[in-house]
């Protein structure tokens, strides 16, 4: 895929279809990740691969337990009461897949870091004909004991981007961006 057409193509996925993603393809997408550039190349980063919508089922519903509870820190950016509080909503969007974007170490440059393999991972993705999603009502609780407990995540490691991955059952429309906000200074 060209690489202009990746950019704009990609959208975030939010309905998937009940098939896994093969063990060679999230390979060849984690192999995408880590090609991303790394402060001080320290490559600083780690993935979990979760598997199963049930699995990621009950997770969404400890989410929206513990965030309507105000037990965990509350989704900002996508954290509407009324979404929460709806028995339908998975925060996962039954995707089949969750890959855990890790710092395996302290520091605003290893969550940068983390942040670039999302990305790739996210167009390697989308190249290969699969949706993703930044899942960032999940942070709150991938950060508490439970949450970390249940990514298996040892002392050390934080999950940065849970990102959702899966085959698209359907592909969303560009919401379209604003002009770029810039200033030039000098020639
Ligand atoms: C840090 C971050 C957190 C996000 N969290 C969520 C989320 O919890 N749920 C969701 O549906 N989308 C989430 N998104 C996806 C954004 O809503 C999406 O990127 C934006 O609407 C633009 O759409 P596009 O990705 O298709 O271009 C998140 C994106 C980012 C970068």
């Amino acid at each position: 895929m060209d690489l202009m057409n990746a950019l704009y193509g990609r959208r975030s996925v939010r309905d998937y279809l009940d098939e896994p993603v093969d063990r060679q393809t999230l390979a060849l997408l984690l192999d995408a990740a880590v090609q991303a550039p790394t402060a001080m190349h320290r490559e600083q980063w780690a993935f979990v691969v979760v598997s199963g919508r049930g699995r990621l089922a009950e997770w969404s519903d400890r989410i929206k337990a513990l965030a309507l509870g105000g037990e965990a820190p509350a989704p900002d950016a996508h954290g509407p009461a009324a979404l929460l509080a709806d028995p339908a909503f998975n925060v996962f969007y039954n995707a089949p897949h969750l890959v855990a974007v890790c710092a395996t170490e302290p520091g605003i440059m290893s969550v940068q870091t983390c942040c670039l393999a999302a990305e790739n991972l996210m167009l390697a993705a989308h190249g290969q004909g699969l949706g993703t999603c930044w899942i960032g009502f999940a942070e709150g609780w991938l950060a508490t004991p439970e949450g970390r407990a249940a990514l298996a995540l040892p002392d050390g490691w934080d999950c940065v981007a849970p990102i959702i991955l899966g085959r698209p059952r359907a592909m969303p429309a560009a919401p379209g961006r604003k002009p770029a906000l810039t200033r030039y200074i000098g020639d």
